[in-house]
């Protein structure tokens, strides 16, 4: 069975073939990173007109010399409205054309099945967390298409953490991967951030460190006596900025450990399951494996490229929403929802 997904719910075009649940057949991603680092943020205008631009082209550099697409699977939320309907509206008219079914798939639910990209045995039930630059999840797994969303984010999202800090810094965007690169140099204890552990929920809250970086950054600048009103790197030593970085990734990591593994452990689970662009932080990565071996939890990430948006994993999560008959073979219209929350398949 191939598969084609199609991804373009935030700031990536990107589709995917994939052959039999298993393997990757192609790839092909367009970033628009460079588009939105002006703006330290995704415009929604520049996103949806760069993925119109960008689709068809796509579209026919991964399909060249393809004999037979089975199905296509395209994200509908959540996510950006117009950038989605931009997917929407390829995959429907591919389906028509190819008289193919399509199906609509939830980002985060690909998100949460990507470390299975490479590793065909991995299956449910496992605790999954999806720590993105629009979401923070912690979601017990009980079989493809059975959730219970056990916590969330109550503001920012992990991601927006690292992207909002890193705008402070007078970093580029996104701010995650370089956060994650200059933290490697700083001290994780030299500034005590504040960790919102939330005892007794599930859920996450990164918005009061963000606050207090800017704090932080803005008691440096009355100190300092300069009469800068902002305080970015470029202002400071690249210690400090190495230092800041580390303990701020130091309180994000700290929070997300503590809360998954304690979840794969209160839900008696041995695998924990981790996606989305911040699941490719290397500190994250190296903490989460540790602590999931101290507790005989084994924990699966996604390679690097596939940690953030892409193609591959929409196509997978549509592979198993084929096979398993969550489709409607004549389904040519569907709705796109920006606030599209996890259910069950149905
Ligand atoms: O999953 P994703 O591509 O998009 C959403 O669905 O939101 O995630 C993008 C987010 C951005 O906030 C980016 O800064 C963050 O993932 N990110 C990272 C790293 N790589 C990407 N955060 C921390 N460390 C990284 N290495
Ligand atoms: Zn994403």
């Amino acid at each position: 069975m191939m598969i084609l997904g199609i991804e373009t719910s935030c700031d990536e075009t990107s589709l995917a073939l994939i052959k039999d649940g298993a393997r990757l057949a192609r790839h092909a991603l367009f970033s628009q990173n460079n588009l939105h680092r002006t703006f330290k943020g995704v415009v929604p205008e520049i996103a949806s007109r760069s993925h119109l631009e960008k689709i068809n082209e796509l579209v026919e550099e991964i399909t060249l010399g393809i004999k037979k697409i089975d199905g296509i699977a395209v994200t509908i939320g959540p996510g950006l409205v117009g950038s989605l309907l931009i997917g929407k509206m390829t995959a429907e008219a591919l389906g028509w054309g190819w008289d193919v079914p399509v199906v609509g798939i939830n980002h985060l639910e690909a998100h949460l099945y990507s470390p299975l990209l490479e590793r065909k045995e991995l299956k449910p039930p496992f605790m999954g967390a999806i720590v993105s630059g629009g979401h923070t999840h912690l979601v017990l797994v009980e079989d493809f298409g059975k959730y219970k969303v056990l916590g969330r984010t109550r503001d920012d999202s992990a991601g927006e953490a690292y992207d909002k800090v890193a705008k402070l810094l007078g970093l580029d965007y996104p701010g995650g991967p370089i956060i994650d690169r200059l933290a490697k140099k700083g001290n994780p204890a030299a500034i005590a951030f504040p960790r919102a552990h939330l005892y007794g929920s599930w859920d996450f809250s990164f918005s009061g460190l963000k606050t207090a970086v800017l704090y932080f950054l803005q008691n440096l600048s009355k100190r300092s006596g300069s009469g800068v009103s902002k305080i970015e790197s470029s202002h400071l030593s690249s210690q400090l900025v190495a230092d800041i970085c580390a303990s701020f990734q130091s309180a994000v990591v700290e929070v997300l450990v503590r809360k998954i593994v304690l979840a794969a452990k209160k839900f008696g689970l041995k695998k924990i399951v981790v996606g989305g662009g911040v699941s490719a932080n290397s500190f994250l990565r190296k903490e989460l494996i540790k602590k999931g071996k101290e507790n005989k939890i084994r924990v699966y990430f996604p390679s690097v490229p596939y940690s953030t948006d892409n193609g591959a994993m929409v196509a997978l999560t549509g592979y198993y929403k084929f096979k398993k008959g969550f489709y409607n073979a004549k389904n040519l219209d569907l709705e796109v929802d920006p606030s599209l929350p996890i259910r069950n398949w149905s």
